[in-house]
């Protein structure tokens, strides 16, 4: 055990999980609970808790739940350790004497420290290449600003930079993990990057991540970037949020390419970052989200330009983030447009961006001709469609104000329209969150728990007394007389025992921080909606006994039944069990 456990119920007794969730969701109180946004999956209502009494979370849309440290495991993508270091960090903490996976660790440190050698090699190469030299100064990038990136030059070669990492003493298998060489049919080894300008993915402490690459000319695939290593992961990062964030404000440019953020950079809009080739993720948008409170969407001016905006709206949203959108006319996308036409129109451009909501009202208009009674018909309903999105009433009202002006009609009856069509999908909503939730109840998350189906009777006693235990482990010594971990039927509700009787056993408080070290994310949420499911309940120990001699009957006729009676009377004694509860 890497972590002593009393340091982590130290750690975990500074953390309030409803501040520590509260800072990368909107909660608002609903009884008992907090309720917000799952951030783990995309939803329009609310199913994501926190219980402030348990200090632990769940959503009951997709299952996600567990405590403060699987919290920041999940949203962060860390390891348990990991977690507990950046919690112990944020607490002001030192973590005791760990001893942390050495192996991962050091593996990641090692392609930190090849990929900063790399850079320093492309850089130099750089330095040596006319042509590469020639053509970024035809792409209008300055020295100071080619520097500033740390740009560099694969040169054409096979393998030059693998023998000059070698050369440093490096291993092909190293050189290899941090992907800057790729193996062949015949397992030889070569340069993954050639002939192409190399643009370093540098993250926010300034580390060396991964690279992008572009070829000199018109040929394909134009840019190549980084395969996944272990630091770094193409959905996951930005280019040049480092850049951005040190610009410091709370506002975000997010263009399509690294040189439409290079020029933004050297026009002097350096809170400009890019996604790396993929479509924007919601992790990307969190992270985002992190750094500031708007993004203005930048995206080249084409048809599929304009689709990823639909796209980078809803999912920015989604994160919490205020979005406008830069339209450019008569340039594809920003490099083009600073020069075409200089720093100072693209500034009057973004002071002149419109917010969302007016851009999406703004293209749905596209296909309809509002000079025609039907045309006018036709997007308004489109248009009320949107507004119904609207969180804000104040929103609500002046684009229905707008609208209404646009199309010559009454702003009540854009407000009736909205609310009518507020009304039905509420309606349709509900209805099915209630079966999803129905489905869920009956269900449990049949990955963690495959027996569960099998076993149904079995296992509903085993998580009843599971959950009457973790709320009240004084009940334990009495329960431990009656059963043990052998009486449980499925292998997973075993296992969560045996840890929670470990901990009660070692007077550890027995939450679900218990399961952390040998429990998957995922795991941890099944048990977290175990929980969940069962709030409030109250349970005596009578009742528990009454649960472990059920538990005890329905092992036993399992046995039996194991032991050699045929299919049929096993499912003849398994319907007289489901008739006594
Ligand atoms: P663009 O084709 O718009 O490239 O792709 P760009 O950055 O504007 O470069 P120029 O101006 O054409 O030279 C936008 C982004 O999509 C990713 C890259 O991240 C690029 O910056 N991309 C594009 C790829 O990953 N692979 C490709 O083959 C093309
Ligand atoms: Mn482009």
């Amino acid at each position: 055990m890497a972590i002593p456990q009393s340091f982590v119920e130290q750690l975990k007794s500074r953390i309030e999980i409803e501040e520590l969730i509260g800072a990368y969701v909107r909660l608002r109180r609903q009884g008992r609970s907090l309720v917000g946004l799952c951030p783990f999956h995309s939803e329009k209502t609310p199913s994501f808790n926190v219980f402030a009494d348990t200090q632990s979370y769940y959503c009951f849309g997709c299952g996600a739940g567990g405590d403060a440290i699987s919290f920041v495991r999940a949203i962060e993508h860390l390891d348990y350790v990991e977690a507990i270091r950046l919690l112990a960090e944020r607490a002001g903490l030192a973590v005791p004497e760990e001893q942390v996976d050495p192996r991962a660790a050091r593996q990641r440190a090692d392609v930190l420290e090849l990929n900063r050698q790399a850079a320093r090699f492309f850089h130099e190469q750089l330095r040596g290449s006319r042509e590469a030299v020639r053509y970024l100064s035809g792409r209008g990038l300055s020295q100071k600003t080619i520097l500033h990136f740390g740009l560099g030059y694969a040169p054409d070669s096979w393998d030059a930079l693998l023998s000059h990492l070698k050369a440093q003493g490096h291993t092909e298998p190293d050189i290899r993990r941090a992907g800057l060489c790729a193996v062949g049919a015949k397992g030889g080894a070569y340069d993954y990057f050639r002939k192409r300008i190399i643009f370093p993915i540098i993250d926010v402490r300034g580390k060396v991540v991964g690279f992008g690459g572009r070829v000199l000319d018109d040929s394909k695939p134009k840019y190549l970037n980084s395969s996944d290593t272990p630091v770094f992961k193409k959905s996951h990062g930005l280019f040049s949020l480092n850049n951005a964030k040190a610009a410091g404000g709370r506002r975000l440019i997010l263009a399509e390419g690294y040189l439409d953020v290079m020029a933004l950079w050297q026009a002097g809009f350096t809170e400009s970052v890019a996604t790396l080739g993929t479509a924007l993720s919601s992790d990307q948008a969190r992270l985002m989200a992190r750094y500031a409170d708007e993004v203005v969407i930048a995206y080249d001016s084409d048809e599929a330009g304009r689709k990823a905006t639909d796209r980078a709206i809803r999912i920015l949203g989604e994160a919490g983030l205020k979005t406008r959108v830069l339209t450019l006319e008569q340039a594809k996308d920003p490099d083009e447009y600073l020069r075409r036409f200089g720093a100072d129109k693209l500034s009057a451009q973004l002071a002149r961006s419109e917010s969302s909501t007016q851009y999406r009202l703004q293209q749905a208009a596209r296909p309809f001709d509002l000079n025609e009674p039907e045309g006018k018909v036709g997007y308004f309903r489109e248009a009320a469609l949107l507004l119904a999105e609207l969180g804000s009433p104040v929103e609500l009202d002046i684009y229905a104000g707008q609208l209404a002006e646009r199309l010559g009609v009454d702003r009540d009856s854009v407000l009736t329209e909205v609310a009518r069509i507020r009304r039905d999908s509420g309606k349709k909503q509900r209805r099915r969150a209630q079966d999803e939730e129905q489905r869920r109840l009956a269900q449990g998350n049949p990955r963690v728990n495959p027996e569960r189906a099998q076993h149904l009777r079995a296992s509903r006693i085993e998580e009843e007394i599971l959950c009457l235990l973790f709320a009240h482990p004084d009940f334990y010594e009495a329960l431990r007389r009656r059963i043990s971990a052998d009486d449980f039927v499925t292998a997973f509700n075993r296992r969560v025992f045996e840890a929670l009787a470990a901990a009660i056993e070692a007077g550890d408080q027995p939450d679900l921080s218990c399961l952390q070290q040998d429990f998957s994310i995922e795991e941890i949420g099944a048990a977290a909606g175990m929980l969940a499911r069962r709030r409030g309940m109250p349970g005596s120990q009578a009742e528990l006994m009454e649960l472990a001699e059920g538990l005890v009957e329905a092992a036993a006729g399992l046995r039996r039944a194991a032991a050699g009676v045929d299919e049929q009377s096993l499912q003849q004694r398994l319907r007289e069990l489901g008739q006594k509860k």
